[in-house]
């Protein structure tokens, strides 16, 4: 005759749903453990980086700018102007240490905070410590937009032509 407490369930089956109960809660731990474990490992793991190809990119259709702008696109490190020419695509990182420049429109230059370098608009060097222009890059017209590949650099006389 089984042993009974005073609930008047037997001791056995009470010990026994008290383990099974405990059992499962250490088997629900050890599985978080190891899914938490896995999915920090896998982040780890993985490389921190965009698969799209960031360096070669849309900057828009070619009559959202008007002859004469220069718009800064400080997230892309760039400028893109508009000449009378036609676009171009420069790079907007200082070529002294690598800052980022400044248009600064009142002026009509670019301007680097760092150590006072100053470009003409066209990217030229005109005084501070840069010692060269401002990178220009590659610049096409893909079905109807702009678009430049910031992994070719192109000549300081390089315009994209754009019919008007
Ligand atoms: S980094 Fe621009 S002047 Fe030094």
């Amino acid at each position: 005759m089984p042993l009974m407490d005073d609930l008047h369930e037997p001791l056995e089956e009470k010990e026994s749903s008290r383990r099974r109960f405990l059992s499962l809660c250490g088997a629900g731990a050890l599985a978080a453990a190891v899914a938490g474990t896995g999915v920090v490992g896998f982040r780890y793991l993985s490389p921190n980086v965009l698969y799209e190809d960031e360096r070669r990119f849309k900057l828009g259709r070619p009559g959202e700018f008007a002859v004469g702008s220069v718009t800064a696109l400080p997230r892309r490190k760039l400028y893109l102007m508009r000449t009378a020419r036609g676009f171009i695509a420069m790079s907007a990182v200082c070529t002294h240490l690598g800052c980022m420049t400044q248009f600064e429109a009142a002026g009509d230059r670019i301007f680097c905070p760092c150590h006072g370098s100053r470009y003409s608009r066209e990217g030229r060097v005109t005084g501070g410590p840069a010692p060269r222009p401002l990178p220009r890059y590659e610049l096409t017209l893909d079905k109807g937009f702009l678009v430049v590949d910031t992994r070719r650099e192109v000549g300081e006389d390089f315009v994209l032509e754009v019919p008007a």
